[in-house]
This record gives structure tokens, sequence and C-alpha cells, in this order.
């Protein structure tokens, strides 16, 4: 082990699960034994997994570019010129935000590589970056792989885990470079609105900060709610870069196909350092999800499955003595309040063992999600799958309150 000395204090502090029990969702023995014993991996923001949901035309595409052979070539680093313009056409289309593909736009391979690649520029050591919590945990760990400091902004329940633009203030300091926003959040649910977003742009100008918008789940906002686009509010738009991919809404996270845009004078940049950085996105993706940027309305069958199980969710984990949820803002996954009867850990451990069924700790998304779960209700193509799942949560939960005597 004492090559590991040798690593950076980042790289060296990491725990990818082969050398310890830590209870990861997505790598290691831990993550393959929960597989093989039959848990359910209800803790993948990955719709309808582990069921095939491919949209046909998808599928056809994919098909028809192996076959023509064209798909063992790279594009440029910077992606595909018709990708690029399709999803051009598909943001105009959807908030009126005119991009030129040439200038305005790079394909990633997927917006996690993308997010790391956004802050890649900026982060120089020491520098601290604003991130809300609890909120996507690897914006966190990418600022420090880069050298810097993530400062924690705290966001609370009793708001619904909007933003306070108080304890930003009072987190600026001269050494302030960058403000990573999740929007919507990932875990919380949180649809972030015009009013705060526009506080939160006043913060940024008046600070002269960058701002990275982590918009993958910008296609998961319930009707009730808006998605605001950071980079047009007024005086953003030469400051903000937004990373978005066809994981989440489309539910394609297997493609890795993700996208940044931003102003052309940042652009230049990252066309310069795309091959240092990303190398580029396969061929074959680019390629076989043209046809879901032509046309998108299957997104609107999700849309209804996600609305469906977000109610099903809300009524029965709420109908559990000392457990209780928020109806979401936007995604797909419930943000469960569960302090009355445990750690996040605790009780992680206690559903797989009782339930079959892996869902995430709150903690691992922030200090402010102790006490909370994450569930990703579109698991299972079928409904009744996802129903069922967490019906068997639910159970015992409900019979681990009844053991610690928690009524109400
Ligand atoms: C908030 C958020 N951003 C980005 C990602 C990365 O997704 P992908 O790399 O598949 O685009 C995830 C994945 O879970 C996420 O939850």
């Amino acid at each position: 082990m004492s090559v590991i000395k040798r690593m950076k204090p980042v790289f060296a502090e990491l725990d990818g699960g082969l050398f310890s029990a830590a209870q990861k969702a997505d790598v290691g023995d831990v993550a393959r034994k929960m597989e093989e014993q039959g848990v359910a991996m209800m803790s993948w923001a990955d719709p309808f997994k582990p069921d095939p949901s491919t949209p046909p035309e998808v599928i056809e595409e994919a098909l028809k570019v192996i076959q023509s052979g064209t798909s063992s070539h790279y594009f440029m680093p910077i992606g595909s010129d018709e990708l690029r313009k399709l999803i051009a056409q598909r943001i105009e289309r959807k908030c009126g935000l005119k991009l030129d593909p040439g200038r305005n736009l790079i394909i990633n391979p997927g917006s996690d590589n993308g997010l790391l690649f956004a802050m890649f520029p900026w982060i120089e050591p020491g520098d601290e970056v604003l991130i809300h919590d609890p909120s996507y945990p690897n914006n966190t760990l990418n600022v420090k792989i880069l050298g810097g400091i993530p400062v924690a902004v705290s966001t609370y329940a009793e708001d619904g885990w909007h933003l306070r633009i108080e304890e930003y203030e009072k987190r600026v300091t001269t050494k302030t470079k960058m403000v990573v926003l999740t929007n919507p959040n990932n875990p919380t649910g949180t649809s972030f609105t015009r009013e705060e977003l526009q506080a939160l742009a006043d913060l940024c100008i008046r600070h002269d900060l960058i701002c990275i918008v982590d918009q993958a789940f910008e296609d998961t906002v319930y009707p009730e709610y808006e998605m605001v686009n950071m980079a047009q509010i007024p005086g953003m738009w030469e400051r903000t870069v937004t990373v978005c991919s066809v994981s989440k809404g489309m539910g394609l996270s297997g493609f890795r196909v993700g996208w940044t845009y931003c102003d052309d004078v940042i652009m230049d940049k990252y066309f310069a350092s795309a091959v240092s950085i990303q190398g580029a996105a396969s061929t074959m993706a680019q390629l076989a999800v043209m046809p879901a940027f032509r046309d998108d309305s299957f997104i609107e069958e999700y849309r209804r499955k996600y609305a469906v199980r977000r109610q099903y969710a809300y009524d029965l984990f709420n109908s559990v003595p000392g457990v209780s949820m928020d109806m979401p803002e936007a995604g797909f996954y419930a943000w469960i309040n569960i302090s009355r009867l445990g750690s996040s850990q605790e009780i992680v451990q206690y559903l797989i063992e009782e339930a079959k069924i892996n869902c995430n700790a709150g903690n691992f998304f922030g200090a402010q999600g102790e006490g909370w779960l994450r569930l990703i209700y579109a698991c299972f193509w079928e409904d009744q799958d996802a129903f069922a799942a967490m019906d068997r949560m639910a159970e015992a939960l409900r019979r681990l309150a009844e053991k610690k005597e928690i009524t109400g």
C-alpha cells in the first residue's frame, strides 16, 4: 500500500470499495454482492433500470450506424456537428435560448465527465467553490480533485431545500471563485425558482464568480413548477457554464452522451483542451441518440410514469409512523425523512436486510442530508414493480417504527 503515500492526498483518501466494507451504491464488491443476492438497486438514478426502455427509433438508428461501418471512426472531440445542431434547436424550443451550435456547444461523454471538464479551466489550488448541501456529491469531489476547496452552503428541510442567499453571502471570501448549482437538485427534487436564481445571480455578479450549472435533470420538472435556466438570467450568460445529458430525462444513460453550453469566449478554451480532458464521446452513441432529439415526445410517457409513482411514494411513506416526505418538484426520486427511526446509514443497512431494497443514505449528498434517504422510484419499467418494491420498503419501516414504539 506504500505507493498510495505518493498519491495526491485527495486520491489517497478515496475508497473504491475494494479494501473495505464501504457501502457504495455503484462500485466495488459490496454493490456486486447486493446485486447477486437479488437486492433491488433503487439507488441508481437511472430511469427504468434494470428493465429495457430504449425508444425503438434509437435502437433502429444504433443498428443502422453500426451496420454502415461509419461509427468505427472518430467525430471531432467537440462532437458531431449534426448533433450539436439538433441540441441547439431543442434548447431553443424548450426555453427560447438561441445558441450557435458551432460556437456555444460541445458534446461530452456524459455529464459526469462534462461537469469535471467544465470546472477544469477555473479551479486553482486553494480556490473556494460554493456548493449547496445536500446536492450531487460528485460535484464536491470534482472540486477536491482539481485542488479546490468545496464550501458547503446549507439548505434546509423547512424551506423545501430552496436556497437561502444569506447562507451563500456569509461564506464568500476573497478566495471564492465559483458557485456550483445542481438544478433541479438531486437528491431533494427541488426546482429553483426565478427569484432565488436571480438572487444567486446578483451574488455571482457582485463577487465576480463563475457559475457551473448541473442541469442533468432539466427534463424532469413536474408541471406545477418552472425550470429556470441560470444562463438566461440577465448578466449571467458570460459567467455561466451549463452541463446536461441524455441520461435522466431521456433515460439513455448507457449511451454516455452529454453536452455543455456557454459563451464562445469560454467555449474556445473547452474546444482547445477537449482531447486532453475528455477525448471524445462515442461516434455510435452520438449518431444513435439523434432521433431522440428530432422527436422527444417519448419523454411524455416517462413523465406520466414518474408523476404516478411520485404520488404513490408520497401517500405511502407519509402513512408510515415516524417517516415523512415532501412532494418532489422535479426528478424521479423520493427524499424521505427517516430521522426518527435512525441514522441514514443504519436505515439503509436495515432496508437491505429486511426489504431487499438498496437506497441511498442522505448524508452521502452532504451533512444536511443526515436523517434522510433517497429512493429512486423510476426503477423498473412496470409501475406495479416499483409499487411492490416501495410497499416492501414501507412495510419494513413500519415494523421498525412499531419496534421503536413510534406512532404518528
Ligand atoms: C445531478 C446529476 N448530475 C450529473 C449526473 C451524471 O449523469 P451522466 O454522466 O449520466 O450524464 C448525475 C448522475 O446521477 C446526477 O445525478
